[in-house]
């Protein structure tokens, strides 16, 4: 078996759907690659998986590291410096976000245009690796040639989409009320504790991304209610389907 994938999905919340759809011809368990961590959370398995989705050859990541679970930043982002080894050039990631945005409805998914790093730690900080620049421009996180063809393929199957700045804590606290406000004051469409970590060091290994938020939850005032993990995954699952409709039309046409 040879796959040379140049395609990486990390499958976060929102994603298990597109999962099953990958014809998976090898899988290795994080506890079988060395110096991969082992995810922790309830929910998240930890494996490697290489295969096809359609017809495109693919690598995914089952189960993502969190910096809430303890890992530092050069753990949470291991995973991309291996993928770039690996020889992937674009990597699709999702997660669960709470939105600020106050014309966001939970279910909504929302395209990930820019973001905001308010984790306390940089995946970049410490010894430059050399395969990118000391001091990364990040004017494009976010692929706009990617966002583009995620619009035009959300216009095409008539499925409603939202575009915005998604910022990272550390979690694993939601927001309080004050938080979400300042959050939304910074310019913050959604928050959530992923995801950022992962796409800067992608982009400074050259790797372009494309991102989704689902909305599982809101930040606004006025709408602001208690919120579970388990709120946020039942929120989450319903647009699986959608989900997995947008990223699956992204990747084959990749
Ligand atoms: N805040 C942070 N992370 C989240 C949220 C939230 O409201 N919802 C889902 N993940």
């Amino acid at each position: 078996m040879q796959t040379t994938p140049d395609t990486a999905i990390i499958l976060g919340t929102g994603l298990g759907r597109l999962a099953a759809e990958i014809n998976i011809s090898l899988s290795i368990e994080y506890k079988d690659i060395p110096n991969f961590p082992v995810s922790t959370v309830e929910g998240h398995s930890g494996r490697l998986i290489f295969g096809k989705l359609g017809n495109k050859d693919i690598m995914a990541m089952e189960g993502r590291f969190h910096y809430y679970e303890g890992y530092d930043m050069k753990q949470v982002t291991f995973p991309i410096r291996v993928m770039n080894e690996l020889g992937i050039k674009t990597l699709f990631v999702s997660n669960a976000a709470g939105g600020t945005n106050p014309d966001f409805e939970i279910g909504d998914l929302m395209i990930i245009t820019d973001h905001i790093n308010a984790l306390p730690e940089h995946p970049l900080r410490g010894k430059n690796f050399p395969n990118g620049p000391r001091f990364l421009d990040m004017h494009e996180a976010y692929s706009i040639e990617l966002r583009e063809k995620a619009l035009a393929i959300a216009k095409e199957k008539n499925i409603k989409v939202q575009q915005g700045v998604y910022l990272a804590t550390q979690g694993p606290t939601y927001e309080t009320p004050a938080e979400y406000k300042m959050f939304r004051t910074w310019g913050a469409d959604a928050v959530g504790m992923s995801t950022v970590p992962e796409v800067i060091v992608a982009n400074h290994c050259g790797i372009k991304c494309f991102g989704i938020s689902v909305i599982t939850d809101l930040g606004v005032e006025g709408k602001i209610v208690e919120v579970s993990h388990e709120e946020v995954q039942i929120a989450a699952n319903a647009v699986q389907p959608i989900m997995a409709d947008i990223m699956r039309e992204m990747i084959n046409r990749a």
